[in-house]
């Protein structure tokens, strides 16, 4: 049993819900330093931010900023360019939005058929809005996003290149390098879904070559409701807000306003000031863990399950193989079961797993499934928590098949 486990505070309750929580794709669970933080943050530091000039105003607002510095740090890059959003999904919205402004009918915005909702629909309502052709690059049977595919779908129309770093399906983690020297190539802009990467880090934003980087902060172990959008300097400067309202604007008449800098210009209303408080902790927390030694703990169990599975005859897993690049987010079809079916086998087994199409839609009508099951392991996972998902499968498969 690994020295993470006494870091969260889930498993030190008596009797946990979902004791073998391997639902870690859809939430991580939170880590002590950043619930700490978050209950300070909401007892001790509770004012709003960036206007009050009473002593618990200014703390809180040196906290909220506090934890900005934290994040940036983190992912390599400098404060003034993290923004505040709610998650990955408001963080994509807000880019993607920005970038229409500047977007001629015809130029075209390259994903690919494994992506997220959170990171095709925001694309997609730039096909109404400015004309833009949303080009999606086709996955083989197995789900694999091939290169060759996406280098022949990048052309020098190509105005933005938008993929997940890893996918939260099959957990295949993306070739950043080559998809950064097809997109350099044409002078698109790279943009990376981070929510399923981003702790698998440290994610060093500037080595990593990308223009713009989202992640959310309940997959983080961090707080929910609260996620970042990273972008470069020149390029958010360039960005028209999502939102408008109080705290983002530089002068207000009856009938005009102006927008202060990034990030203020994003931020508009009373920000989640506890839940990036939060964030701030959790990204803290992990720089000082050994991450190589995190990995591999990860790694070794997806090991174990991979092979695991590979025992069961009904049990087909999407895919990279054990020795892909990968992370631990495991994707299976169990032959003539439907998803939800397994997954409420497999909670009978205390196993938190999820069935379904993971807000993936396209994938699932490419691979022609309704859904699959999907287990995913955090640093807190057991070789225990592999074990009694193997023997709720195994019952899974003699109780559906
Ligand atoms: C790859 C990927 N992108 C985007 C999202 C959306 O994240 P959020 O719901 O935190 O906005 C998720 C969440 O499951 C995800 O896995």
């Amino acid at each position: 049993m690994s020295d993470w486990r006494t870091w969260f505070p889930f498993l030190a309750e008596p009797q946990p819900l979902s004791p073998h929580y391997l639902d870690n794709a859809a939430t991580t669970q939170i880590v002590r330093p950043a619930l700490d933080a978050l209950i300070r943050a909401e007892v001790q530091l509770r004012a709003n931010v960036h206007r009050a000039v009473h002593a618990r105003g200014e703390a809180a607002t040196q906290a909220l900023e506090q934890a900005r510095t934290a994040i940036a740090a983190a992912f390599g890059v400098v404060a003034e360019e993290i923004i505040f959003t709610s998650g990955t999904t408001h963080a994509l919205n807000l880019l993607a939005n920005g970038l229409g402004a500047g977007l001629q009918p015809g130029d075209q915005v390259v994903v690919s058929a494994l992506e997220h909702h959170a990171n095709l629909l925001p694309w997609q309502q730039l096909v109404r809005t400015c004309g833009i052709r949303l080009v999606a690059v086709p996955v083989d049977g197995d789900g694999t996003l091939s290169l060759t595919a996406l280098a022949q779908a990048i052309t020098p129309r190509t105005r933005v290149v938008a993929l997940g770093h890893a996918s939260n399906v099959t957990g295949a983690v993306l070739d950043v390098a080559a998809v950064r020297a097809m997109s350099a190539a044409v002078g698109a802009k790279l943009v990376l879904d981070g929510a399923q990467m981003a702790r698998h880090g440290p994610v060093d934003l500037m080595a990593l070559g990308v223009d713009a980087y989202a992640c959310s902060g309940h997959k983080l172990f961090g707080p929910t409701g609260i996620g970042v959008l990273w972008a470069k300097a020149d390029l958010l400067a360039t960005l028209p807000p999502l939102l408008v309202g109080g705290s983002m604007i530089r002068q207000v008449t009856l009938d005009s306003a102006t927008w202060a800098d990034p990030p203020r210009r994003f931020e508009a209303g009373t920000p989640p000031i506890a839940a990036a408080i939060g964030l701030g902790a959790a990204l803290q927390w992990l720089a000082t863990q050994d991450h190589a030694a995190m990995l591999d703990h990860e790694a070794r169990l997806t090991q174990r399950l991979l092979e695991g599975l590979a025992q069961i005859s009904a049990v087909r897993v999407l895919g990279p193989g054990v020795n892909g690049a990968r992370i631990g987010v495991v994707s299976l079809e169990v032959a003539g079961a439907h998803p939800h079916d397994v997954c409420q086998i497999l909670d009978r087994h205390g196993v938190a797993a999820r069935g379904g199409h993971h807000c993936c839609q396209p994938l699932m009508a490419a691979l022609d499934l309704d859904g699959t099951t999907r287990l995913s392991t955090a640093p807190y996972t057991s070789q225990a928590d592999i074990d009694a998902a193997l023997t709720a499968i195994d019952d899974a498969v003699r109780t559906l098949t």
